[in-house]
Order: C-alpha cells, then structure tokens, then sequence
C-alpha cells in the first residue's frame, strides 16, 4: 500500500475500467439509461494513469468529460459493453467495473421513430448480459476483478452476495440513500467487501481518493498473486 504513494507505482499493469450508463434504444430519438454520471469510472481510470498503468477505458454515456491518456472505447449498448469488455480481458491484469448497466433493454428496437397510436403503450423488456458475471467465469488465476454496487438496504448482504455470484475478488458497495454518495456527486463514500465480508469502509471524500484506495486494495491482491 505505502508504495503506491510512490509515483508509477503500478507501471506496466494492464487496468481495464468500465464507468457511465449504458443507452438501450427503444427506436432511433428514444433510449432508456440511468443516472450514472461517469464520474466514479473516470477517476479509476485517471488514478491509474497517474500511477503508471496501461489503462483501457469502456465508456457509456456521462456527464463529464473522460480523462485523457488512456485508450478509450466508446460504447453505447449493455451489449456494446460485453463485447467490448470480452474481447479486451484476457489482456487486462485488474479490471474495474463501475459502469451502471441496464439490467433491461427494449426487446425490440424500432428501425424507424415510434408514432403515437394508442392511449397506452407497453414496452416489453428483456434481460441484459451480465458482464461483470462472464469476467468472473472466465478468470484466470491471476486476475483482479473489482465491481460496484449501489443499493439503499442491506448493503453489506447484496455486496457479499454480488461477489460471490458473479466471483469477484472485491464488491465496492455504496448506500446511495445517504447524501453525497454515488450518482452524480464528486464524492464517494464505499465499502469494500470479498464474498466473505468487509475489507474496509472508505469515508466520504472525493472520487479521485476513493479511485487511488480502491486501486491499492486491487494491486495489493494484484501482486500477492503474483509472488
Ligand atoms: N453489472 C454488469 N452487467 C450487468 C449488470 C451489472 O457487469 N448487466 C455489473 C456492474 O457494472 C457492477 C456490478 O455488476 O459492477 C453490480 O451491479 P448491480 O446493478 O449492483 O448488480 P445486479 O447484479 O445488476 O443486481 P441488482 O441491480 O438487481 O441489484
Ligand atoms: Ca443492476
């Protein structure tokens, strides 16, 4: 951990990031998407330039710009993201899925704009790929993988269990009932959980600081595998 202070600490580590919120079309002028602003996934991807990784960074839609330096691939679909993310893992050493994913999209997407017609109208759903999920089933003995929750109950029951389902080495779960977390805001407060519980609460303090613990956190385990 110390020597993550130390400038280039993870130089030559391959981080594969996720952030934003996916657009799922209804037809060509309509989409569903979440409130994700980006900005949490943005500044993993920035911590770990600064630290001197090989940064991969999958984005959806976002509000704020994202950081340069990195080798960014813009994505739209939950779809989009999967195979984006798919293709890359196998090269990537820690990956860090804070994109917010539509667990729904619109089972058919209209070639043409929707015309008004009847009083109501029902859109019928279906369920997305799991990304976070397929990474898990497909990880190599020395791979990292860290993802987020955000929930208002329960928190650390829904984190274990997210990291148990989907074999994740590390949940970053935030209660986003409590003001200045997650959605939006330029501060974070998580905690971090494996399966088997609680690694640490990280307080509310800006995204960028929550990036740079949660990196070393990851690069911790990271490199114990590794010796
Ligand atoms: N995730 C993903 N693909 C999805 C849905 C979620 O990769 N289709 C990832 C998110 O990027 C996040 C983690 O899974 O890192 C947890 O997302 P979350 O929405 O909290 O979990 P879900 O499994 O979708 O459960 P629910 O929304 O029902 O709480
Ligand atoms: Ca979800």
């Amino acid at each position: 951990i110390e020597r993550l202070g130390r400038r280039r600490a993870m130089e030559g580590v391959r981080v594969l990031v996720t952030a934003g919120a996916t657009v799922e079309r209804i037809d060509p002028v309509r989409y569903l998407t979440n409130d994700s602003s980006g900005k949490m996934g943005f500044a993993v991807a920035e911590a770990a330039r600064d630290l001197g990784a090989k940064v991969t960074l999958v984005a959806g839609r976002a509000d704020v710009a994202p950081p340069g330096g990195v080798e960014l691939v813009r994505v739209e679909s939950a779809q989009q993201m999967y195979d984006a993310v798919l293709s890359r893992f196998a090269e990537a050493d820690i990956v860090v899925k804070a994109a917010a994913v539509a667990d729904y999209r619109p089972a058919q997407t209209a070639a043409r704009k929707l015309k008004k017609t009847e009083a109501t109208l029902s859109l019928e759903l279906e369920r997305t790929p799991d990304i976070l999920k397929a990474l898990g089933e497909r990880k190599a003995p020395g791979q990292v993988l860290v993802g987020f929750a955000a929930e208002t109950n329960d928190l650390a029951k829904h984190a274990m269990g997210k990291a148990a389902r989907k074999q994740a080495d590390f949940i970053a779960g935030n209660d986003v009932s409590k003001p200045n977390v997650g959605f939006g805001h330029d501060t974070n407060a998580v905690s971090v959980y494996t399966a088997e519980g609680l690694v640490e609460d990280l307080p509310l303090q800006s995204k960028r600081a929550v990036a740079d613990r949660l990196l070393a956190i990851a690069y911790d385990a990271y490199k114990a595998r590794a010796e």
